[in-house]
């Protein structure tokens, strides 16, 4: 799978995206990652991308212009890309979000600067994903943030194909959170690992999952417990 990041800061890629499971991936080509400079498509000597607002207000604006040759420009290089703003008023980005772009042979993501994005750029791009109901000073940090968790969910990017089938979110825990986990040592300042997971009796351990994990959801995520009852909510 491929994906391209658009941003005025190319240099903070690929950050923490180079290390670990999405860091192999990359070195090994099940991933691509292609960042482009903004500043490269601004149209002046200056290398100027942003402006003031028209109606007065506090904070620059990303000019249209950069961004709509940038996004034409790579849209024609990449077959069936799919562009997305980041941005806080965007659909929430979540892993079933996760796992519908990872269908997509190619992503590219568009990091918004300053008080934000002119609405022209906006509505050329199309899309928009937001990480969250807060507001970060720039896109970048939530590109990698969709990068990492769609990247990981790229056929063979995870060692272990069950690790993605036994974690929070995923179908063994029904949308909800993982169990507890513990490694050794058996018994750590006086607090013990559960006796059933040393048992050595898989039908114990999965029962005592399943009902930890439907514990932890109900006591740390009754919300996923109510999105869980309607057929299609985690979507
Ligand atoms: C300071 S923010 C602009 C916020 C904008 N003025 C508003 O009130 O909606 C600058 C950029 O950071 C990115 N950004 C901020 N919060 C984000 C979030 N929760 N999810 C995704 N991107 C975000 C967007 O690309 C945005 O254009």
């Amino acid at each position: 799978m491929r994906f391209d990041v658009l941003t005025i800061f190319p240099s903070v890629f690929p950050g923490p995206l180079g290390v670990g499971v999405v860091g192999r991936a990359l070195a090994s080509g099940a991933v691509h990652l292609h960042v482009h400079d903004l500043r490269e498509h601004s149209g002046n000597r200056h290398r100027q991308v942003d402006d003031m607002q028209f109606g007065g207000g506090a904070g620059m604006v990303l000019k249209p212009e950069p961004i709509a040759h940038a996004i034409r420009a790579l849209r024609a290089e990449i077959p069936g890309v799919r562009t997305i703003l980041l941005s806080p008023q965007g659909r929430v980005f979540t892993q079933d979000v996760a796992r519908e772009l990872v269908g997509e042979p190619a992503l590219l993501l568009v990091c918004g600067r300053y008080q934000g994005v002119d609405e022209r750029a906006r509505e050329e791009i199309g899309d928009e994903l937001s990480v969250g109901d807060y507001v970060l000073s720039g896109g970048e940090v939530a590109a990698m943030t969709v990068i990492e968790a769609t990247a990981r969910l790229v056929p063979g990017v995870v060692g272990s194909p069950e690790s993605l089938v036994e974690e929070t979110f995923s179908s063994t825990t029904a949308g909800g959170l993982e169990p507890p986990l513990y490694t050794r040592p058996a018994a750590f300042e006086g607090r013990e690992v559960p006796a059933v997971l040393r048992s050595g009796d898989h039908a114990a351990i999965a029962a005592w999952r399943r009902q930890q994990s439907d514990e932890q959801t109900r006591r740390r995520r009754p919300d996923l417990v109510r999105l869980r009852a309607i057929p299609g909510g985690n979507e």
